[in-house]
């Protein structure tokens, strides 16, 4: 806030409502688009902390610690009875972000990390850090949804049209798939930077402090800590 037309004011508890006001008045003025924003973020974030105590439940697999911020309801989804999701205290989860485990899959952020416009899906285990933030499009996945053989990809796509619902004629039950999803755990260190359009996939291990460059594409494999990984497959390309 530019100090040339706002009053000094006295530090201390009372004033600070005083000051968010004061803040307020300037993004009203210098910056309307942005305030009404401003004002649409913290909606957001009332209305999930106000309705969240019956969604988000250990029940419903999903256990939030103190403080954690999250922007709407849909962020975070367990298949019940075995999948879970745990956010550390401190957290931000903003509105893009999709955390989803399915089946036996279990996903843990650590404290005070920040979750943007990521995708994060879990059949297996996703483990990030202490202080890791995610930037936009970035993409978690620690299994392959799809089988890599066409003939079996074929009964898997019959499989799931048949099913899906709704459904406007009656369609042939499919054969039945036998078929594991291939997972490997995914691993992300404390203190990680994931750029913009990173994408990390099954079995990759990437050390504490790491950042990894924008598009990179890290797949498995163990990532020493603190380097710069970039491409697609990502290498290493600086240490730090
Ligand atoms: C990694 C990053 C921070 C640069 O760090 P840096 O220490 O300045 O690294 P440099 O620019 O010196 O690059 C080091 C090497 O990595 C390569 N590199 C850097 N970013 C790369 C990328 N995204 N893809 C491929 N190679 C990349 C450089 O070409 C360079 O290679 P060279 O040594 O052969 O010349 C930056 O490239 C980046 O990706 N920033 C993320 C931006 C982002 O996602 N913003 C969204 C907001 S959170």
């Amino acid at each position: 806030v530019p100090r040339t037309w706002l009053p000094r004011l006295p530090k201390g508890r009372k004033h600070k409502m005083l000051a968010v006001a004061q803040k307020a008045l300037w993004l009203v003025r210098s910056r309307p688009t942005l305030f009404l924003a401003t004002l649409r973020q913290y909606w957001l974030f009332a209305r999930t902390r106000l309705l969240r105590r019956w969604v988000f439940t250990p029940e419903n697999g999903i256990e939030l610690a103190e403080n954690v911020r999250i922007q709407r309801l849909s962020c975070l989804s367990a298949e019940r009875p075995q999948a879970s999701i745990s956010i550390g205290r401190d957290c931000i989860v903003y509105e893009n972000a999709r955390i989803q485990a399915y089946g036996q899959g279990r996903i843990s952020v650590g404290e005070t990390s920040i979750i943007g416009d990521a995708r994060i899906y879990s059949r297996s285990s996703i483990r990030l850090g202490r202080r890791v933030v995610t930037s936009w499009n970035v993409f978690i996945q620690d299994f392959d949804p799809h089988p890599i053989e066409p003939e079996l990809r074929a009964i898997q796509m019959e499989q799931m049209c048949s099913r899906f619902r709704p459904s406007y004629r009656d369609v042939p039950t499919a054969p039945r798939l036998d078929w594991d999803f291939p997972c490997a755990p995914v691993s992300i260190g404390d203190d990680v930077w994931l750029g913009a359009n990173v994408t990390v996939l099954k079995g990759a291990q990437i050390g504490d402090g790491c950042v990894v460059a924008t598009g990179a594409v890290v797949t498995a494999g163990q990532y020493p800590a603190r380097s710069i990984l970039a491409g697609a497959p990502a290498r290493v390309v600086k240490s730090l």
